[in-house]
């Protein structure tokens, strides 16, 4: 979704927005824009597509000396992808670049009108520019003006704006869009001041840096020092930003599944015990039922999660899609533990969720990615999954982590519940440590399955299909091919196959099985086979060759249904991989989609 950076000091500040906002690439976007004000100058350039467009527009600017600069990706929301609607936007002396929506822009669009103001885009964040010249008219002072401007806007926000009014002073607003400020050296070793949406781009450049609450205005000038209210520090870890000699960020995030799965049972399993110290205050005996609340692939690792709790720790789950939920007047009880999956922590409809399910009452978990983020600070408990920066839109590590953070809350309340025996206890663990093992990749197999993509470029479309646990999987193998190789692609529980789907089923259907050994394999082949005899391609995940399909993806034998299922994970993770390069797609970041979707 749309990116934010902000920068006062004395360093080149075209250099440093664009490179911010390289960092924010991978949220998406369409068209992007920045703007620097220096010596009383106010230059502002903008373009569509890759920001290689707008690295070219600015080539020859240069803003040496001291002074401060706005930056923005845009995913567009109202008004097409153009250069007119992309941010920053202006007025006759000051720039704005917002994060968000604007819900009542029309009114205050039509109220500037009739003053005479004349609009250029179809944005909703025009308005706050033109209202804040409006207000500034009147109150003569910029920070008052702003506060009005605030004031007056409905909806989420975060914003950034400099006005030639107050050269030395960036004004900032927060609410329900996330934004950071952060503090560090500039190359003089004097202050400098940062703005961000997010860390990655303030990785490296400050020390520290604030999260700013909801509700959050202000103005910070330059010179001075300045003290950032509840102050965090910000680690210098930018290498595992990049891209590790992979050629996509998507594929060194598969890689690397193994390690940061690791590092998300640090210190919750050890030999023969679970303990999530974050929990350590949440009285689980009053808990006798759970939500899962979630979005996307998120959503899939929620209801992979429902099949573990309800067989392992025995409690009932219930499953949400946030977008749906917060919309339904929902029925919650008072003894429901409500928790949110996120891997960015700022999905507008889980944020939503979690609010409506709070309001009511309910006691609440986030299970997210990123430490500070608003589902983090928002939530009574978290769980951090420890992925690290995912940088691929397409998730893989994170739902990963996901299904094992869920896996161990399982166990967690089933050894607090006392109905995990030590021995089951340890026969868990091993299981899980097996697990992680599995998604080691082997070259080998990646190579095999890479040769195999060729083979699935055409056809009308893929089902892919699988039980029990294996059906939440298949919904995920289903969303990761469509989502970068832009192929049809739908996941469905085996079982279902002969209520309606079959009936697609012909010599240009694709049907990748999952076929685990350990679990309802007589099933699910049954069901193959009807799918096979009405000559759908079947391509088979399974440790076993099955003599119905026309492709084999052979796993390794594994003698628990969970290592079969981190293990089919990463087949699905390479098979859209490769067959979405083989299509010349750009795989990290897909056509139309955002890495964090903060708009509802
Ligand atoms: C798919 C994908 C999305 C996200 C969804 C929720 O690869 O990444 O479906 O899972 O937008 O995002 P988070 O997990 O950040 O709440």
């Amino acid at each position: 979704m749309c990116g934010i950076i902000g920068y006062i000091g004395n360093d080149e500040k075209k250099s440093i927005l664009l490179n911010g906002l390289k960092e924010l690439e991978y949220r998406g976007y369409d068209s992007s824009g920045i703007s620097v004000l220096s010596e009383g100058e106010l230059s502002t350039f903008k373009s569509v597509g890759k920001l290689i467009n707008l690295e070219r527009k600015c080539e020859g600017f240069h803003s040496s000396g001291f002074g401060l600069g706005i930056g923005h990706t845009r995913w567009a929301t109202h008004g097409k992808p153009t250069e007119v609607n992309a941010h920053p936007h202006f007025g006759k002396f000051s720039n704005v670049v917002h994060n968000g929506i604007i819900e009542n822009y029309h009114s205050i669009k039509e109220s500037l009108q009739q003053q005479g103001r004349s609009f250029i885009s179809q944005t909703d964040t025009e308005v706050i520019v033109h209202l804040f010249e409006s207000h500034l008219e009147n109150l003569k002072n910029p920070f008052e003006a702003f506060k009005h401007t605030i004031s007056e806007l409905k909806g989420a926000y975060a914003i950034l704006l400099i006005t030639q009014k107050s050269p030395d002073t960036i004004y900032y607003a927060k609410n329900g869009s996330p934004l950071i400020i952060g503090r560090g050296k500039d190359s003089k070793d004097a202050e400098a001041i940062y703005f961000a949406s997010s860390d990655a781009p303030l990785i490296g450049l400050a020390s520290e840096v604030c999260y700013l609450e909801d509700g959050t205005l202000g103005a910070i000038k330059a010179g001075g020092f300045h003290t950032l209210p509840n102050p965090k520090l910000l680690s210098g870890d930018k290498l595992s930003a990049q891209k590790d000699g992979f050629t996509f960020f998507m594929e060194k995030e598969i890689y690397e599944q193994h390690k940061v799965l690791l590092e998300t049972m640090m210190g919750r399993v050890s030999e023969d015990n679970f303990s999530l110290e974050e929990l350590s205050e949440l009285d689980l005996s009053s808990v006798d039922s759970i939500t899962l609340c979630a979005c996307g692939t998120s959503y899939h690792a929620a209801i992979a999660g429902s099949y573990l709790i309800e067989r392992i720790a025995r409690l009932k789950v219930k499953v949400e899609i946030a977008s749906e939920f917060r919309y339904r007047n929902p029925i919650l009880q008072a003894n429901e533990l409500f928790v949110v999956i996120s891997q960015s922590g700022e999905t507008a409809d889980t944020l939503e969720a979690l609010k409506l399910a709070k309001r009511n009452g309910l006691k609440t978990l986030g299970i997210c990615n990123v430490d500070n983020s608003s589902i983090v600070r928002e939530s009574d408990f978290s769980l951090l999954t420890r992925a690290g920066i995912e940088k691929g839109v397409a998730s893989t590590k994170a739902f990963a982590t996901q299904v094992m953070v869920l896996w161990i809350l399982a166990n967690f309340i089933a050894q607090k519940c006392g109905i995990l025996s030590k021995a089951a206890m340890k026969q868990e663990i091993k299981t899980m440590l097996e697990a992680v093992r599995a998604t080691e990749v082997d070259k080998k197999a990646h190579e095999h399955i890479k040769r195999l993509s060729r083979r699935y470029l055409h056809g009308h479309g893929f089902f892919f299909i699988g039980r029990d646990i294996f059906y939440p999987l298949a919904l995920e193998g289903a969303l990761k091919l469509k989502e970068i190789s832009y192929l049809h692609a739908e996941g469905y529980p085996s079982g279902e196959m002969k209520h309606g789907p079959i009936a697609l089923a012909d010599l240009g259907l694709f049907c990748v099985a999952l076929m685990p050994q350990n679990l309802l394999y007589d099933k699910i082949k049954s069901n193959v086979e009807e799918l096979s005899a009405r000559d759908a391609m079947i391509c088979a995940l399974s440790a076993e060759y099955y003599e119905g399909c026309d492709d084999w993806i052979a796993i390794p034998k594994y003698s628990h249904y969970m290592v079969e299922f981190f293990a089919m994970m990463v087949v699905l993770q390479i098979f859209a991989l490769e067959v979405a390069v083989r299509l010349g797609n750009d795989v990290d970041m897909p056509r139309n989609l955002a890495k964090s979707v903060t708009v509802e």
